[in-house]
């Protein structure tokens, strides 16, 4: 039974306890004052940072601009002292540009800081200009595109296909005829495309149009280029079928990989046939965030 004691006790106890919290949130609070930054700062840090983070912003000197980035949607604390290097060398570059730059690695030299795709991620894969495969990875679930969606003999991974014969009748209903152009390709034939395209272009123009071998993601099998009858790629962007995919794909799964506006990002000129695979809630979340696939996963598949 509570004596009318114990209650009292463990009332008090319970203010105690409510007392030392708030007071060390004012303290906390107060450090970060004292340092100088103003109240919308103060609150977006509470409200974007994790403990440890603003441990480590306690410890630091006022950092001048920490204002202006931290209220961006993609503001990633790890990225803070790259985002103001960035800012320092480019000032002319809006500030929701510099953090997707960041974000991506783009602040980094193309193919020289670079990292194994984790493969763990599954559909949701990155490989891009600092996420490779390895030369000898193959997806194991690698199956034949019948040659009514494709003139060649193409491969890609089974899921690929089911959502792409989805996709291909649906575009039909709306009189509009898909093919693939290209799909799964190995190390070999990436290799193949880039050196000969190297032979003809010479290899900066290359790099803009063309995966090194190991970093295309059509080695992953999640990646298809798309266009339709009569048309070279270079007019797929002129088609209807292309303005039906990009307003109509992420219903199937797939992404438009390299829009248009967002070479800096992405590293690549714009693919108006390019679609990549990464399942109908992702693909979702990025057409309405009007993002792309390599900001979507440095926010919100590897964040910290
Ligand atoms: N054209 C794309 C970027 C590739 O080679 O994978
Ligand atoms: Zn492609």
């Amino acid at each position: 039974m509570l004596t009318l004691k114990k209650i009292i006790l463990i009332v008090i106890g319970f203010f105690l306890i409510c007392l030392i919290t708030i007071r060390l949130n004012l303290n906390s609070q107060n450090k970060l004052d004292k340092i100088g930054y103003d109240q919308k700062t103060l609150q977006l840090i509470n409200q974007k940072l994790t403990d440890s983070e603003i441990t480590d912003l306690k410890e630091r000197k006022k950092i001048n601009y920490l204002n202006i980035f931290i209220k961006e949607k993609y503001y990633l604390h790890k990225n803070l002292d790259r985002y103001l290097a960035y800012y320092t060398t480019h000032p002319e570059i809006e500030i929701s540009k510099i953090i997707s730059l960041v974000n991506v690695n783009a602040d980094a030299i193309a193919y020289k800081n670079i990292k194994s795709a984790d493969l763990s991620k599954g559909n949701l894969i990155l490989v891009n200009k600092y996420n490779y495969l390895d030369s000898n990875y193959e997806p194991d679930n690698l199956i034949d595109l019948d040659l009514t969606y494709a003139y060649k003999k193409r491969q890609t991974i089974e899921e690929v296909k089911n959502a792409f014969i989805k996709m291909y009748n649906d575009a039909k209903k709306n009189n509009i005829d898909l093919f693939i152009a290209s799909a799964y390709r190995s190390y070999e034939y990436q290799k193949n495309l880039y050196t000969n395209y190297v032979l003809t272009y010479g290899q900066e123009y290359t790099d803009t149009i063309s995966a090194q071998p190991g970093f295309s993601e059509h080695q992953t099998g999640l990646a298809l280029d798309i266009i339709t009858y009569n048309q070279p790629m270079s007019n797929f962007k002129y088609t209807k079928a292309y303005q039906w995919l990009k307003n109509n794909s992420y219903k199937y799964g797939f992404i438009l990989r390299y829009p248009e506006n967002k070479e800096d990002i992405t590293g690549y000129a714009f693919e108006s046939w390019h679609y990549r695979y990464v399942g109908i809630k992702v693909a979702q979340e990025i057409f309405d965030a009007n993002i792309t696939f390599d900001e979507y996963y440095a926010f919100y598949i590897k964040k910290y």
